[in-house]
């Protein structure tokens, strides 16, 4: 089958995807699935380059979001039969392993998968917008959802919302009734995400959001108001300072990632004296897939899809997404 392989670490330029890979085979309990879409992560771009402390087995089929059909079921496998369409719960409970980092993922025309990351796909909704679920939006829903309470009335500023996670993160907020301000690098991107339902936008490019915060909501102060309730920050690096600054008395940081950096300077002095709490927020269940699945059939919430590629054009999708030229969920179609 044709596969998209990391061979090893480093940049686009220096890694080698495209290539024959043999065809899997279901070993008991597992099923082969046919990918028929794959969503692009900002993870597999970390998966490319290499971290600290994580260990990859090379070379590796990357790709964390896979919807498809099943193919072909493993000794043992009961309740799914041959063409069933499903999305794979990228994270297979039993070994913590993820799909397309420790085992071989979606980035390929066949994958196999444990029996229990099956999750059932409706007719009524397309590949794509399955494959764009787990990873991203199943991280934004625990995030925003079970670990951040984001509640009606609230003001949440939302960094790097124009991405994956951000995209559903905006939505999110609007459904649980918050105020959602954006903050994107591009006016473009801005406009795309008051189309999502954003209330106000920044552009971080042009202006700092930390003042852009104290100048429309008010600078927060000790004993008073001014501020917003939950400032969502999966960017770190210099954001994290400047976010600490934009909440209110006891508002909340929310974070599940560090895409420009994972150990910035802190400033703890925020912390103690507006009482804020900072909220890690790790992964998804397999019932937070579940339960995005109920609201985009119900037409609640609606995966931002920017653009589709062909397989053999995954390289440029690498390209566009590290560029930050993508809006919403990549999808590689094999
Ligand atoms: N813990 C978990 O389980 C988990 C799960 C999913 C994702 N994450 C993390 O969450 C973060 C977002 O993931 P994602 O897949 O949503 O990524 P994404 O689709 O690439 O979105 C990230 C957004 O952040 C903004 N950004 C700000 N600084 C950036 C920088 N230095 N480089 C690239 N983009 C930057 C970009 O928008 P602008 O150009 O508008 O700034 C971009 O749209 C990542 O750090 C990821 O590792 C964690």
């Amino acid at each position: 089958m044709k596969a998209q392989v990391l061979k090893q670490h480093g940049t686009i330029d220096e890694i080698i995807f495209q290539a024959e890979f043999d065809t899997p085979k279901p070993g008991p309990g597992e099923v082969l699935i046919r990918v028929r879409a794959c969503a692009l992560n900002y993870h597999d771009i970390f998966t490319m380059r290499g971290m600290p402390g994580i260990k990859v087995p090379l070379p590796v089929i990357m790709g964390i979001d896979a919807a498809g059909e099943v193919a072909e079921l493993g000794e043992g496998v009961t309740g799914w039969s041959s063409g069933d369409r499903i999305i794979v719960d990228p994270i297979n409970r039993k070994t913590g392993k993820l799909f397309g980092e420790m085992v071989n993922g979606g980035l390929a025309e066949y994958a196999v998968v444990d029996q229990d990351q099956l999750v059932g796909l409706p007719d009524s909704l397309d590949f794509a917008t399955g494959a764009a679920l787990p990873c991203a939006y199943g991280t934004a829903y625990r995030m925003m959802v079970a670990r951040g309470n984001v509640s009606k009335g609230e003001k949440v500023l939302v960094l790097g919302a124009s991405g994956g996670v951000g995209t559903c993160c905006v939505q999110l907020g609007k459904l649980a009734g918050a105020h959602v301000i954006v903050a994107a690098s591009s006016q473009e991107k801005l406009d795309k995400l008051a189309d999502l339902g954003a209330d106000e936008g920044v552009n971080y490019a042009e202006h700092d959001f930390k003042d852009w915060v104290h100048e429309h909501h008010g600078k927060p102060r000790i004993w008073g108001e001014g501020g917003v309730d939950v400032v969502v920050n999966f960017t770190g690096g210099d954001t994290w300072v400047r976010g600490l600054r934009c909440l209110t008395r006891q508002g909340r940081m929310l974070t599940c990632g560090a895409t420009a950096g994972f150990d910035p300077k802190t400033d703890i002095r925020y912390i103690w004296t507006f009482e804020q709490s900072i909220i890690g927020s790790n992964g998804w269940d397999k019932s937070d897939i579940e339960a995005l699945l109920v609201l985009v059939s119900d037409g609640r919430l609606k995966p931002s899809i920017e653009r589709r590629y062909p397989l053999s054009e995954t390289r440029q999708a690498f390209a566009d997404l590290e560029a930050r030229r993508a809006f919403g969920k990549l999808i590689i179609e094999p």
